[in-house]
């Protein structure tokens, strides 16, 4: 900048003279509408209006000048300024327009073009719901347990206290393996029910015993809207020192709770299992009425056909003929077990109608269940 002077013309300072202000911002006019995309309009914007642009520098004479000749000096500095930023901004605008329409044509996605993906399938909710079960016990300190589905009929029927002729072998109908002849019976069976996990269990590992057991089971039952001669269960075991009824109860609800939302609970009415005495079928709470539709026929519900109460399956507490048949001493020890069958929990939890919609593998029934993990 110059030194302040107080005697000479602002004309005769070179950088505000009319004509050179006029010069510069023509210059930076020519150099704002010669920029062909933003980029280079922003490298303009630096040379022509940044701290040391002409204009800018001659700006800074101005208050070298003497008070008299500072309005005159600076109007026209400012106009000249003003111009150019005027241009900047209306290039800019030009500019942004001009790249959102290329933009629109370069990135348009043809909608209407083929599907070229291959689609993404979905976890089977047979497998997500046994996930989610087992979830629910692991985070109590059970462990998953698993066994082999072709089994011996000993851990399918004797240890869990079915003698030969007992009528309850014949109560689930069981795919014998063939033997080696004709006519012979190979003592190995497809298993009819997760129980047998139960026997590994207690034969594998000493007291306490907290697993859970999910897993495929097959009974010689017809594929119809209720039943699948392929299904899987759930089997739980505890064994431990003083355990009652009241541990098996205590732990049901806590499951429907855990499954189905506050306020859920269980109910056993009698039954018998030859592996659990005293032995108990399970029912849950409609999750749906919560039992308010019963005696209501104003509030009919269709989940529980209003009788407030869903059958979950079989509980009871271990047979001692069963601890004594793996080895552990039922004076000391007791314990409970219930098994229920996904297939059915599946039905209710979400309102599948038919059992084969489960088993016959078509993507439009499993998608929409998503990809829960
Ligand atoms: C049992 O299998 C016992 N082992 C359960 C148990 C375990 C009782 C521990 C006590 C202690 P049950 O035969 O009732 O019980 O079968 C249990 C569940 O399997 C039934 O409630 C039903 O939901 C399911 N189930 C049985 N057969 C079929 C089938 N063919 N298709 C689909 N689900 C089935």
């Amino acid at each position: 900048m110059s030194a302040p002077n107080k005697s000479y013309d602002p004309v005769e300072v070179e950088a505000l003279k009319p004509e050179e202000i006029a010069r510069r911002r023509d210059e930076a006019l020519a150099a704002i509408a010669a920029a062909g995309d933003l980029e280079a309009l922003r490298e303009v914007k630096v040379a022509h209006t940044g701290d040391r642009s002409p204009l800018a520098l001659a700006n800074r004479e101005i208050g070298a000048l003497p008070p008299h000749a500072k309005a005159d000096a600076g109007k026209r500095v400012g106009q000249a300024r003003g111009q150019v930023n005027q241009a900047l901004k209306a290039r800019q605008e030009e500019l942004e327009a001009e790249r959102d329409a290329r933009v629109l044509v370069e990135e348009a996605v043809d909608v209407t073009l083929p599907y070229d993906r291959t689609p993404a399938g979905a976890r089977h909710p047979i497998t997500t719901l046994s996930e989610r079960i087992e979830d629910v016990f692991v985070a109590m300190g059970y462990e998953v347990a698993e066994g082999p589905e072709v089994e011996a009929e000993w851990f399918n029927f004797d240890a869990l206290n079915f003698p030969p002729d007992h009528p309850a072998r014949e109560m689930q109908d069981t795919f014998f393996v063939q033997g080696a002849e004709e006519g012979e019976t190979s003592g190995v069976v497809l298993r009819t029910h997760t129980s047998p996990v139960q026997i590994r269990s207690m034969i594998d590992r000493k007291p306490p015993i907290y697993v859970i057991c999910p897993g495929r089971t097959f009974r010689t039952d017809e594929l119809d809207a209720t039943h699948t001669p392929v299904f899987h269960q759930v089997e739980l075991l505890a064994i431990d020192e003083g355990l009652t009824m009241a541990d098996l109860k205590g732990t049901l609800d806590h499951m429907v709770r855990a499954l189905f939302g506050e306020g859920m609970s269980t109910r056993l009415r009698p039954n018998f299992f030859p592996f659990t005495e005293p032995s108990a079928e399970m029912d849950m709470l409609c999750y749906v009425c919560r039992g308010e539709s019963v005696g209501n026929p104003d509030r009919p519900c269709r989940t529980c056909s209003s009788e407030g109460w869903i059958e979950l399956g079989g509980c009871g507490m271990v047979n001692p003929r069963v601890l004594i048949a793996c080895g552990l001493d039922p004076e000391k020890y007791s314990g409970f077990a219930f098994g229920f069958g996904i297939e059915r929990m599946l039905m209710f939890r979400h309102n599948v109608e038919d059992m084969r919609d489960m088993v016959e593998g078509d993507v439009r029934f499993t998608r929409p269940f998503g990809m829960e993990i």
